[in-house]
């Protein structure tokens, strides 16, 4: 079968097939740009409290080929970093778990035995605290009124704008695609639904689901301080 879709193939085909083949763990011999896709992926490990810097100077530090790694992060022991991830002067703790495309940004902090998935966008100003779960694309906010100039027309730097901030509690859980406004705290073991637009404070153990996101029921999760999930 390959062999008949390379004869009759375009450039944009064979890059199908391969993905199709790809996805199902087949060894292709086509000649597609998109074989690099075959290559184990990075999964980057920490055995100690810091990344030590590449070089001074240096803007960021690739612990994994395809990993950009500012050299003022923090990142704690065993923590786990899967390809392509971005980080920027944030804290990750111990035993946390950074899936690909995450991107943290300068000052977040990360508590331990987190787990945050892939395609999540964390800004700065939030703070997670222990034994988070973050679902996939996840995108948090600080910035309520944002606009690229000033009144002057100047671009915006960070002089012009206030950073506010957002806390995510010990054991709480954001679903996939969820939406976190800026200045809200998540209660702890709150659970909030795929999707969500969360635009107020959330109690304590709370479910919530919606745009905007409003109480479903309470539920009754056990946080265990340092056993993660
Ligand atoms: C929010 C959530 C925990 C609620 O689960 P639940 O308590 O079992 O809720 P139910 O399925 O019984 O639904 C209760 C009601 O809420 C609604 N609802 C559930 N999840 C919702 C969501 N994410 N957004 C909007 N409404 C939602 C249901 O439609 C239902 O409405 P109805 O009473 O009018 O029919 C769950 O739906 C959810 O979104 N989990 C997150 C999953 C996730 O993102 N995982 C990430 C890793 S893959």
């Amino acid at each position: 079968m390959f062999t008949l879709a390379r004869r009759r193939s375009t450039g944009l085909f064979r890059g199908i097939i391969s993905v199709w083949a790809v996805s199902r763990g087949a060894k292709t011999h086509l000649d597609s740009p998109l074989l690099h896709l075959t290559s184990p992926p990075t999964i980057w490990k920490s055995n100690g409290p810091t990344i030590p810097s590449s070089r001074p100077g240096a803007p960021a530090i690739a612990p994994g080929s395809r990993q950009v790694i500012a050299p003022d992060v923090e990142i704690g022991e065993r923590v786990v970093l899967r390809d392509f991830v971005n980080l920027y002067g944030c804290q990750i703790g111990d035993d946390s778990r950074i899936g690909t495309f995450v991107e943290i940004q300068k000052g977040v902090r990360v508590g331990r035995s987190c787990k945050i998935s892939s395609h999540t966008f964390i800004c700065e100003g939030v703070t997670i605290e222990d034994n988070v779960f973050i679902g996939h694309g996840v995108t948090f906010i600080n910035d309520a009124y944002p606009r690229a100039t000033c009144e002057d027309g100047r671009p915006q730097t960070e002089v012009d704008w206030e950073c506010i901030p957002t806390r995510i509690c010990e054991g709480a859980s954001i679903g996939s695609g969820a939406t976190i406004l800026c200045g809200v705290t998540v209660g702890q073991g709150a659970m909030v639904g795929a999707g969500s637009v969360v635009t107020r404070d959330v109690p304590p153990n709370a479910v919530v689901a919606g745009n905007p996101a409003r109480i479903l029921r309470s539920t009754t999760v056990s946080v265990q301080p340092g056993n993660g999930r």
